[in-house]
C-alpha cells in the first residue's frame, strides 16, 4: 500500500485478519468476572473462615471496633498493588481504554498525555503498594501454615493445599514485580561490588520474565481460594482430609 492509499484508509480500524481481538476480550471478561466476584464477597462480609482455613480476602484479626466487612481492612493493598502493576496497566490500557487495543490497530484517543493526568498520576504509588503487599503476603503465609494445623496437630486436607498454592502463586507474582526487582538491584553503579544483590537480582529477573503469567494465575487462584473457604463455611462443599 502506498502513502496516499494509507491516508485514504485512516478510518479503517485495522488490516489485521488474525484473532487480535481475542486477547483484549479475554482480559476484559477475566477482570470483570474477578471484580464482580470480589466486590460481592467483600460486601457480603461473611464466610471468610472455616475451621483452620482462612480466606485470603479478609484479615485474620477482625477488631471489634471495625463496623464494616473485614475484607475492607485488607483488600485495598492488593487492589492498589494490582491496579498500579506495570503489566496490569498494559492490560487495561489496551483492553478497556483501547489505547492501543493491539498492535497495528487504530487507537481510539485523539490526544496523548501519558500518565500525567489524574488518576493515572497515582500509578507512581506502585512501590508503596508493594511494601504493604509484602506485609500482607507474610500474613497469608501464616494463614497457609495455619491451614496445616488441625486441633493443635499437623495434618492436611484439600483446603491446606489450596491455601498453600495461593501463597505460593501470590509470592511468585509479588517477587517477580518490576518494582521489587528494582528494590533489590536498583541504584547500584557496579554489581561486582554487591555480589549478593547481584545474585538476587538475576534470580528475580528470571521470575520477572513470567510476571504476566503469575499475575493471571494468582488472580484466578486467590478468587478460587476464597470460593473454596466460602463453600466449606456455607456447608455446600466438604473438605477432604488426608490425615
Ligand atoms: Fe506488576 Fe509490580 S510490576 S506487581
Amino acid at each position: 500500500m502506498n502513502i496516499s492509499q494509507s491516508q485514504n484508509n485512516t478510518s479503517v480500524l485495522t488490516f489485521r485478519t488474525d484473532f487480535w481481538w481475542l486477547a483484549p476480550l479475554s482480559s476484559v471478561l477475566a477482570i470483570v468476572a474477578f471484580v464482580i466476584y470480589s466486590t460481592w464477597a467483600a460486601f457480603q462480609g461473611g464466610h471468610f473462615e472455616y475451621q483452620n482455613y482462612h480466606s485470603p480476602f479478609s484479615w485474620p484479626i477482625h477488631p471489634k471496633w471495625w463496623p464494616f466487612s473485614p475484607a475492607f481492612l485488607t483488600i485495598w493493598a492488593p487492589l492498589g498493588f494490582r491496579a498500579t502493576c506495570y503489566y496490569v496497566r498494559r492490560v487495561y490500557y489496551r483492553s478497556f481504554f483501547r489505547d492501543p487495543i493491539a498492535c497495528a490497530v487504530r487507537e481510539s484517543r485523539k490526544s496523548y498525555s501519558g500518565e500525567t493526568d489524574v488518576p493515572f498520576i497515582f500509578q507512581n504509588l506502585h512501590r508503596f503498594f508493594l511494601y504493604t503487599t509484602l506485609i500482607e503476603l507474610a500474613v497469608l503465609w501464616l494463614d497457609a501454615i495455619h491451614g496445616f494445623i488441625f486441633s493443635g496437630r499437623f495434618g492436611f486436607g484439600i483446603g491446606s493445599l489450596v491455601l498453600l498454592m495461593n501463597s505460593t502463586l501470590l509470592s511468585l507474582y509479588t517477587f517477580s514485580c518490576h518494582a521489587f526487582r528494582h528494590l533489590v538491584g536498583g541504584n547500584l553503579d557496579c554489581f561486582s561490588q554487591c555480589p549478593k544483590r547481584s545474585f538476587l537480582w538475576k534470580k528475580i529477573s528470571i521470575l520477572n520474565e513470567r510476571h504476566g503469567l503469575y499475575m493471571w494465575i494468582s488472580l484466578g487462584w486467590v478468587g478460587f481460594s476464597d470460593l473454596y473457604v466460602r463453600m466449606l463455611s456455607m456447608g455446600i462443599w466438604k473438605d477432604i482430609r488426608f490425615f
